[in-house]
């Protein structure tokens, strides 16, 4: 049965301000992806889509999806506001991906900063996520690694490492060929604008 609490949760935490995120792509994601060709990209948790805008942007058909209809119709609006025919090549759809999963294959399945304050099975959505994708499609997963310097309440919290999101995808070495995997940092700006180093655990799998 659906969780209706962690659909709420995101509701309201959409609802709190009338933007979250920057809108702009994630960063690792123009890292990985600029250098390949486009195709199908499903991408889980858009949240308000700056990466399913840039990926439409490059050519990608996407299908994104959220728990949240608030972060999807913010996604939405971006990419009308971001004009010419790319809604033509972009799908929504509502899944709490923890009890329903978007249907198909693709050449990139996508998942940046799919956290959760709420209890999940992570585990088990990575491997479905893992299992959509086509025989030489990719699959990305961003996290973060540690919590970014200005974060308040959560240096307490303990971040899963890369090679421990791989190991619970338990995916069969033979099928998979690991392209990174590995905790990098990176440079990136807080919410008041101040300069710090954020730190991502970038998995990136290419299926055989
Ligand atoms: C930290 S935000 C990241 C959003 C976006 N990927 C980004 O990088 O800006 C996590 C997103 O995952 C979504 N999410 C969390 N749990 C989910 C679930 N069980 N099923 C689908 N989406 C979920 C949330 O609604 C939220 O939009």
């Amino acid at each position: 049965m659906e969780n209706t609490d962690t659909q709420q949760m995101w509701e309201e935490r959409y609802a709190e301000s009338e933007r979250i995120w920057s809108g702009r792509p994630n960063a690792r994601l123009v890292e990985v992806v600029s250098t390949l060709p486009p195709g199908a990209a499903l991408e889980l948790g858009c949240g308000e889509g700056g990466d399913t805008v840039w990926l439409a942007q490059r050519g990608w058909r996407v299908l994104a999806v959220d728990i949240a209809n608030n972060a999807l119709q913010r996604a939405a609006a971006a990419l009308e506001a971001a004009g010419g025919d790319l809604a033509e090549r972009v799908e929504f759809q509502r899944h709490d991906l923890t009890v329903t999963f978007p249907c198909g294959r693709f050449d990139l399945v996508t998942a940046h900063f799919l956290h959760s304050p709420t209890e999940w099975d992570r585990d088990a959505v990575m491997r479905r996520a893992a299992a959509a994708v086509a025989p030489g499609g990719r699959l990305l997963i961003v996290d973060h690694a540690e919590a970014p310097p200005w974060a308040e309440h959560i240096h307490d919290h303990v971040f899963a490492t890369a090679e421990e999101v791989v190991a619970g995808m338990d995916l069969d070495p033979a099928e998979w060929e690991r392209e990174r995997v590995e905790r990098a940092g990176r440079e990136g700006l807080g919410p008041d604008g101040q300069l710090g180093t954020l730190v991502d655990n970038v998995i990136l799998l290419r299926r055989r």
